[in-house]
């Protein structure tokens, strides 16, 4: 057996996934940011959760409009998607900075990323403070692919070139190696 050490626990789970979230709010407009501390939390009814911190600027609107969005990113926009998670929309309109373009979406106030293949609608369920992170838990009330990714109602994601995050570093995702319950099968 090998040796085992203690480490960060808050940089070390791997892979993420990576995500743009966006946000709407009255006063402050349109605005996204980079999350990687998110996941699908319940299949019915649907919910998302992203893990904000407080001080940043997407963290009022979210609270405050009650909703967001969750976009999927690609490989070719990895600059963009790094740039929204190191500038704050605070200092000026990220989405113009980027290059990326805010789409209405059909049930929340919140904008889509045009630009990203899959895009959910998140209603605000609850928030859940943990410290340094607040978690916001969405319901996701509509989803969205583009439609040459869907094949019998689900998305595709082999035609993807898919992007995680490692401990401070992108990753593309590599080859598909197996299929959910393949051991059960080759068991029978
Ligand atoms: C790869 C990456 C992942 C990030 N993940 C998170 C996260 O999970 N939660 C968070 O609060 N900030 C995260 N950030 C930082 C925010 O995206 C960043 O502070 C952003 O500028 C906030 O924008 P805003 O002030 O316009 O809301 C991440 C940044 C990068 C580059």
């Amino acid at each position: 057996m090998k040796s085992k050490v203690d480490f960060d626990a808050s940089q070390t789970l791997a892979p993420l996934p990576v995500v743009l979230v966006g946000c709407a709010h009255a006063e402050l407009g349109l605005n996204l940011l980079t999350v990687a501390w998110t996941g699908i939390d319940c299949s019915d009814p649907p919910a998302i959760h992203v893990s904000i911190r407080p001080g940043r600027h997407s963290h009022r609107m979210i609270a405050e409009s009650g909703c967001f969005t969750v976009n999927v990113p690609i490989r070719d926009l990895l600059r963009q998607l790094d740039l929204c998670g190191i500038v704050s929309g605070r200092d000026g309109d990220k989405w113009r900075r980027a290059g990326l373009t805010p789409l209405t979406g059909t049930s929340v106030a919140a904008p889509l990323v045009a630009e990203c293949p899959v895009n959910f609608e998140c209603a605000l369920a609850r928030v859940v403070p943990l410290g340094a992170h607040d978690m916001f838990i969405g319901e996701i009330v509509a989803r969205h692919a583009d439609a040459d990714l869907v094949r019998g109602g689900r998305v595709d994601f082999s035609k993807l070139p898919l992007v995680a995050y490692v401990n401070g570093e992108y990753w593309s995702l590599g080859e598909r190696i197996g299929t959910y319950g393949f051991s059960g099968k080759e068991r029978a």
